[in-house]
C-alpha cells in the first residue's frame, strides 16, 4: 500500500534548481491524494517562470515512478508573472519594495570589489538608511565571511528564506545556502534563476537600499540582473594600474549599455598607509582612475588606500567602516556612502532607472548572454558609446547586451 509518507519520501530526493534543498524541505509540497499506485501532488512554488516550472515536473514524476508510482498527476501553483512597477510600461522590476539598487562592478578580479560592498553597506546602514547586502558572485561568495555571518543558516519562513542580519544590515548570499567549498559551474539560464530568487524569494524589508556584490566581468550574472530590476546606480572598483583601467573601461561600457546611471569610480588600494607612521605612499599610483572618470563623464567617488585593517577586517568579520570609523578608510567610506546617496537622490528626482531598454526578447529564463547572443538582441538598439576602441573589442556579444 502506498502512503503519503512515500510520497514525501521520494519528493525529498527532487532538489529546488539553484538551491541545495529539497522540495519538501522547502515546504512546497502541498495537497498530496494517494489511491492505490496513483498519486496526484500540488507543488505551490515562488518562482513564476515556465521554465522552472516544467522542471519541477519532470524531476517530481521522476522521482514518483522510482518510488513505484504508476499514474503521477503534478500541479504547480505559482504567482502570476511579477507586478511591473517601473515608470515605464515595458520595465520590470521583480522586487518592487526596495527603493533603490546600487550594482558594485569590476573589471577583473581581485580589485575590492566585496570589500567596497561591504564598507558601503555598512556606511549607508550608519547614515540611517535601511540597507540589504546581496552577495550576487555565486561563484566565489565572500560576503559571508566579511561580514562575520559565514556558517549561520538563514531561516526558512514558509518557503521564502529570511536574510541574514550584522552590522545593521540585511545580508543573503550563495554561500549561506550552499554548502561550504563547493565549486560550482553556472549556466546562464541558472544563474538568471539564481538572481531572481535572490531578489523574489528572500524576505528582504522594505529596503531604501540594496547594494550587490557582483562577480567580476560584465556577463551573464550583470545582465540578469538588470533585466531584473532597475538598477539606480552603477560603481566600478578599479585599482589604479593601468591595466586595472582598462578593465574598468569595460565595467563602465557595460553601464552604459545596461542603461545603468554611473555613479562613478572607487579607486581600491590606492597608495599604501604605513601602519606604524601613518603616512600615505604611492605603490600602485593614485588617483589615475580620475582621468577615466572623466572619459566617461562620472567621478571619482573616493580612493581607498591600502591598509592592513582593510585586509584583517575582511578576514575576520570585522569591516573597517563599523568598527574603525575613525580611520582614514573609515572616513573615505562614509564620503563615498554620502555621495552616493546624493547621485540616488539625483537619478530619482529625474524620473528614476528604467530597465526598458534592456528587456530581452527571448522567453522568460533564458539568458540574453547564454544563448549566443542572436536571437537575444535587447529591445531596444543600445548606442554606440564613446569609449576607447580597446574596450569596445572586450565585447564580443555583438549584441548590445553588456556580455562578452
Ligand atoms: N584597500 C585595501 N587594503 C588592504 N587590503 C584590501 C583592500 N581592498 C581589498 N583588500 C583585500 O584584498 C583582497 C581582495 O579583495 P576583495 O575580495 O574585496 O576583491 P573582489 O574584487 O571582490 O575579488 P573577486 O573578484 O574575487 O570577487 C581581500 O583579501 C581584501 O581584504
Ligand atoms: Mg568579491
Amino acid at each position: 500500500m502506498m502512503t503519503e509518507e512515500n510520497v514525501l519520501e521520494a519528493l525529498k530526493n527532487v532538489i529546488y534548481p539553484g538551491f541545495t534543498k529539497d522540495i519538501v524541505t522547502f515546504g512546497f509540497v502541498k495537497d498530496i491524494v494517494v489511491e492505490e499506485k496513483t498519486v496526484g501532488i500540488m507543488l505551490d512554488i515562488t518562482s513564476s517562470a515556465e521554465e522552472l516550472h516544467e522542471e519541477l515536473k519532470t524531476k517530481a514524476t521522476e522521482a514518483l515512478k522510482k518510488a513505484g508510482f504508476e499514474e503521477i498527476h503534478v500541479n504547480i501553483t505559482a504567482p502570476q508573472a511579477p507586478k511591473q512597477m517601473s515608470n515605464s510600461v515595458s520595465g520590470k522590476n521583480i522586487a518592487p519594495h526596495i527603493k533603490n539598487f546600487v550594482m558594485v562592478s569590476s573589471g577583473k578580479g581581485g580589485v575590492g570589489k566585496s570589500t567596497t560592498s561591504v564598507n558601503l553597506a555598512i556606511a549607508l546602514a550608519m547614515q540611517g538608511k535601511k540597507v540589504g547586502l546581496l552577495d550576487a558572485d555565486i561563484y566565489g561568495p565572500n560576503i559571508p565571511r566579511m561580514m562575520g555571518v559565514d556558517g549561520q543558516k538563514p531561516e526558512i519562513e514558509g518557503n521564502k528564506l529570511q536574510p541574514l542580519k550584522a552590522y545593521g544590515v540585511e545580508i543573503m548570499s550563495m554561500g549561506s545556502i550552499m554548502e561550504e567549498g563547493v565549486a560550482l559551474i553556472w549556466r546562464g539560464s541558472m544563474i538568471m534563476k539564481a538572481i531572481e530568487q535572490f531578489l523574489r524569494d528572500i524576505l528582504w524589508s522594505e529596503l531604501d537600499v540594496l547594494v550587490i556584490d557582483m562577480p567580476p566581468g560584465t556577463g551573464d550574472a550583470q545582465l540578469s540582473l538588470a533585466q531584473s530590476v532597475p538598477i539606480t546606480a552603477g560603481i566600478t572598483v578599479t585599482t589604479p594600474q593601468e591595466v586595472s583601467l582598462d578593465d574598468s573601461r569595460r565595467s563602465l561600457n557595460m553601464f552604459k549599455k545596461l542603461d545603468i546611471p554611473t555613479a562613478g569610480i572607487i579607486e581600491n588600494m590606492s597608495g599604501f598607509i604605513c601602519p606604524s607612521c601613518d603616512e600615505e605612499s604611492d605603490i600602485f599610483g593614485m588617483g589615475t582612475s580620475a582621468a577615466v572618470a572623466k572619459e566617461f563623464e562620472t567621478e571619482l567617488m573616493t580612493r581607498i588606500p591600502i591598509e592592513p585593517a582593510i585586509r584583517i577586517g575582511g578576514d575576520t568579520g570585522m569591516p573597517v567602516a563599523y568598527h574603525k570609523p575613525d580611520s582614514e578608510t573609515g572616513k573615505r567610506y562614509q564620503e563615498a556612502a554620502t555621495k552616493l546617496w546624493e547621485f540616488i537622490d539625483k537619478v530619482n528626482a529625474e524620473g528614476g532607472a528604467d530597465n526598458s531598454g534592456v528587456q530581452p526578447t527571448t522567453p522568460p529564463g533564458v539568458s540574453a548572454c547564454s544563448t549566443g547572443g542572436a536571437a537575444a538582441t535587447p529591445a531596444k538598439e543600445v548606442p554606440e558609446t564613446k569609449a576607447p576602441a580597446k574596450a569596445a573589442e572586450g565585447e564580443s556579444c555583438g549584441t548590445g547586451c553588456g556580455c562578452h
